[in-house]
C-alpha cells in the first residue's frame, strides 16, 4: 500500500494539523518527517483543540500509530511535556501508540542556547526562529556530531554523550558569543532520565514501515512547516533548516521516490508568515486585522507555539505554482475559505511584477524578490455564511468561483474546502 504525503504549500501553519486529523481515520500509520517542536499543529475535535507540537496528529484517533520519523529533531523535554498533556485528556501515548525512530535526532539546552544566542547576535537581521534550537540541533547533524535518540536505550553513554556535547557548547557560548554557560553535569543528568522513559518509544523505522506497506497498510506522512520555509527552497536564510517538501517526507522517513501516491498540499485561502523574510502579498493595517483576527478566536492568526502574530496578506498563487512543481502535488486542499467571507472583491495575485518585468515563476534570490511587486486579479466575494456548508453546493456561486480560479490557475484539482477548525467543517469533493 502506498504512502500520502501532507505538505503545507505556503510559510506553515496552513493547517496541516487538521487535515492530518481528517485523513488520519483511515491511516494504520501517521509520521511526522522533520522538524521539530517548532511546529504547532492545531486540531479540533467537537469542543476541544489538542495543539501538537512533536506528536503527530493522528494520536487523536485511536486506530493510527504515531511515528515520530528519522528526519525529525526532538526536544525530550518538550516531547514528555506534550505526553503530559495528551494524558491528562485520557489520549493514549504509551509505546504502543507512540514510536520513535531510532534515527531522530536529539535537541538539548545546548542547542536551545545556541538558537537564542546566535538570533540576538543577527540584531535586525534575525530570522525570527521559534528558539526551540531546531538550527543548532540540525548543524550538528550535518557536521556529524549530532545525538541521535538510539542512544537513549543505554542511559549512560547517552548522559556521557550530553556531557561532551554541552562542554564543547559552553566554549561557543563563552568564547564566540560571551553568553551564560551550562551546567553540563545537571543536563547530563536530565538526559539520563528522559532516555529511562521514552527508551521503550524506540523503533526501527525501516522495519516498521516496510513491514506496514507489505501488510497493504496506508501510511500518512504528516508536514511541519511550509514549502517556503525549505532550506533549499525557501526564502534563504529566511527559512528554517529542514526540508518540509514532499521529497523531504521520503528522506525523513527512508522510503522511495515510487511510494508515494497522493502528494496533498495544503493552501490557505489567503497568506500568511511568521519570523522575518520576504512575503510579496504583505497587507497592513486594517486590511490585514480582518484577516489576521484581534486573538480573541482560536483560529485567529497568531502562533500555535510561539504566540505570535502572524504576518498576512493575500493568496499567492506564484507561490502556490512554485510548491505545486516541487512537491509534484496531486491535490490542493484549501483551509480558512470561512475567512474570506465578507470580503468584496477579492485581490489574488497571479505573477509579479519585477521593474516592468512580469514574472509567473518564484524568483530564487531575496534581492530580485524584495523588488517584486504582486500583480493581482480581483475576484467578487460573497456574505454567505459558509462554516457550516457541508457539500460543493452548499459553497456560494463565488466561493465555488474563487477556489475553481485557485485550481486553474496551479493546474491542481482541489479536493477538499474547509470552511471552519472542526473536524466536521470539511467539503470533500469527489
Ligand atoms: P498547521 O501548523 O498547518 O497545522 O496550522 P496551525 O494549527 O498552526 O494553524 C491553523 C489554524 O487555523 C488553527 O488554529 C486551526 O484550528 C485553524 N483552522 C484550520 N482550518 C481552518 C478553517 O478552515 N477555518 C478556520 N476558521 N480556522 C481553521
Ligand atoms: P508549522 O508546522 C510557521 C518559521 C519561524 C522562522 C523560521 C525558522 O506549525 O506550520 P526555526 O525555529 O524553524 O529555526 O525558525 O521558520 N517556522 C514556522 N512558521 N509554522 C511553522 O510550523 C514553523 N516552523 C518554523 O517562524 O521564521
Ligand atoms: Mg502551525
Amino acid at each position: 500500500m502506498p504512502v500520502n504525503i501532507i505538505i503545507g504549500s505556503q510559510w506553515g501553519d496552513e493547517g496541516k494539523g487538521r487535515i492530518t486529523d481528517l485523513l488520519a481515520s483511515k491511516s494504520d500509520i501517521v509520521a511526522r518527517f522533520s522538524g521539530g517542536d517548532n511546529a504547532g499543529h492545531t486540531v479540533t475535535v467537537g469542543e476541544e483543540i489538542f495543539k501538537l507540537h512533536l506528536v503527530p496528529s493522528g494520536v487523536v484517533h485511536d486506530n493510527a500509530i504515531c511515528l515520530l520519523g528519522g528526519g525529525v529533531v526532538i526536544n525530550p523535554q518538550s516531547l514528555l511535556r506534550e505526553f503530559k498533556g495528551l494524558e491528562e485528556r485520557g489520549v493514549d501515548i504509551s509505546p504502543n501508540k507512540i514510536k520513535i525512530s531510532r534515527k531522530a535526532h536529539l535537541i538539548t539546552p545546548g542547542h536551545l542556547a545556541l538558537d537564542a544566542a546566535a538570533e540576538l547576535r543577527r540584531g535586525d537581521d534575525k530570522i525570527g526562529t521559534t528558539l526551540r534550537g531546531i538550527g543548532p540541533a540540525y548543524t550538528d547533524k550535518t557536521a556529524r556530531s549530532g545525538i541521535r535518540s538510539h542512544l537513549m536505550a543505554s542511559p549512560e553513554v547517552l548522559a556521557n554523550i550530553v556531557h561532551k556535547h554541552i562542554t564543547e557548547t559552553n566554549d561557543v557560548l563563552r568564547f564566540v558569543y560571551g553568553a551564560d554557560e551550562l551546567d553540563a553535569d545537571a543536563i547530563a543528568a536530565e538526559y539520563h532520565e528522559y532516555a529511562q522513559i521514552l527508551a521503550p518509544y524506540l523503533v526501527d523505522e525501516a522495519a516498521l514501515l516496510y513491514g506496514a506497506m507489505d501488510a497493504d497498510k496506508l501510511i500518512l506522512a504528516e508536514g511541519a512547516q511550509g514549502t517556503m520555509l525549505d532550506l533549499d527552497h525557501g526564502t534563504y536564510p529566511f527559512v528554517t533548516s529542514s526540508h518540509p517538501i514532499a521529497s523531504g517526507a521520503l528522506l525523513g522517513l527512508g522510503l522511495g521516490p515510487k511510494s508515494a501516491e497522493r502528494i496533498i498540499g495544503v493552501a490557505k485561502a489567503f497568506s500568511s508568515r511568521v519570523g522575518s523574510g520576504p512575503f510579496v502579498t504583505e497587507l497592513d493595517g486594517e486590511q490585514a486585522l480582518t484577516l489576521r483576527g484581534t486573538g480573541a478566536n482560536p483560529w485567529d492568526e497568531y502562533g500555535t507555539t510561539t504566540g505570535r502574530p502572524r504576518r498576512v496578506g493575500w493568496l499567492d498563487l506564484v507561490v502556490l505554482r512554485y510548491a505545486g512543481r516541487i512537491n509534484s502535488f496531486t491535490e490542493l486542499v484549501l483551509t480558512k475559505m470561512d475567512i474570506l467571507t465578507g470580503i468584496d472583491p477579492l485581490p489574488v495575485c497571479v505573477a509579479y511584477d519585477f521593474n516592468g518585468e512580469t514574472l509567473r515563476y518564484f524568483p530564487s534570490d531575496p534581492e530580485t524578490l524584495a523588488q517584486c511587486k504582486p500583480i493581482y486579479v480581483e475576484l467578487p466575494g460573497w456574505r454567505e455564511d459558509i462554516s457550516q456548508a457541508k457539500v460543493w453546493a452548499d459553497l456560494p456561486v463565488n466561493a465555488q468561483a474563487y477556489i475553481e480560479f485557485v485550481s486553474k490557475e496551479t493546474d491542481t484539482p482541489v479536493s477538499i474546502v474547509s470552511v471552519g477548525p472542526e473536524r466536521t467543517q470539511t467539503i470533500m469533493r469527489e
